[in-house]
């Protein structure tokens, strides 16, 4: 098990990619932390790693609330004495372009895409320096590295990651931290639910994936999970600043 003993801490692990991937690093030996604002997601998703025999607790954390992702944090250093992994992966789709997006949306996604981020790297940097180890994941997106119709707000939030984890990375390499971003393409979870009734339905966005998708198809969280475990993992132990694109050749093409 490339994780065992780890502790891990995964924002928005209450469903889709953030609860596959806490998933696959609980089987991997990892005790895991979901911190996610649906509380009955986070405790389903915790209460399931456990009933497979692994190990999982669950908060119920707004990541905005500073104050509350602080107690969190403080209370799994004081009781583990260890945060080996922090995977910051809770996010939000705000639509619209310069003039039509909603401003105080804007504002929300850059609070949650980009300064929750931010923050909880924070709270968790003097627990890894002080290990002299660590490794934070900060998921983007596709949309972190193209340009993406009318959503100004995403595509912003997610350079701006991209951007954050590069500084992060180049600032505390030196203590033995690596910091990565994941940037997934169309994976199929209710992250994508308002923008499949945008695009026309199911059909209508399964016909763009076949003609823009050179794999033709969505991702799997489970193909996501793999490649959330590489960069958490000694697996990926030289690799740091970097992204990861798991898209199906989308950007490519
Ligand atoms: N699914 C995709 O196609 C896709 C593609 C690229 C990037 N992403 C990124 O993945 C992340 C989420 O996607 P998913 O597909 O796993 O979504 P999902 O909707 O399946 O799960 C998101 C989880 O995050 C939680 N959450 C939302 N806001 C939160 C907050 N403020 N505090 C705590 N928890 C919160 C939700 O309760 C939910 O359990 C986002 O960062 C998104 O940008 C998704």
């Amino acid at each position: 098990m490339i994780l065992r003993d780890r502790v891990a801490l995964v924002t928005g692990a209450g469903s889709g990619i953030g609860r596959a991937g806490a998933e696959l690093m609980a089987r991997e030996g990892a005790h895991v932390v979901i911190l996610d604002r649906d509380a009955s997601a986070g405790s389903d998703a915790a209460a399931s790693i456990r009933d497979a025999g692994h190990r999982a607790e669950a908060h119920a954390v707004d990541v905005t609330d500073d104050a509350a992702v602080e107690k969190v944090v403080s209370a799994i250093a004081a009781r583990h004495g260890r945060i080996d992994i922090l995977h910051n992966h809770a996010g939000a789709q705000v639509p619209g372009d310069l003039e039509s997006v909603d401003v105080a949306g804007f504002d929300r996604s850059w609070s949650l895409n980009v300064r929750a981020h931010f923050m909880a790297a924070r709270f968790v940097m003097p627990v890894m320096r002080a290990a002299g180890r660590g490794v934070i994941l900060n998921t983007s997106s596709s949309s972190g590295v193209l340009y993406d119709r009318e959503m100004i707000s995403y595509t912003t939030t997610k350079h701006a990651v991209i951007a954050m984890t590069r500084q992060m990375a180049g600032d505390y390499a030196r203590f033995g931290i690596r910091v990565n971003a994941l940037c997934p393409g169309w994976v199929d979870t209710p992250f994508n639910a308002p923008f499949i009734g945008q695009m026309g339905g199911r059909g209508a966005i399964e016909a763009y994936m076949r003609d823009k998708v050179p794999l033709g198809r969505w991702g799997t969280v489970d193909e996501i999970a793999e490649c959330i475990l590489f960069l958490v993992s000694d697996r990926s132990s030289y690799v740091t600043g970097q992204i990861l694109v798991a898209d199906g050749g989308e950007t490519i093409a």
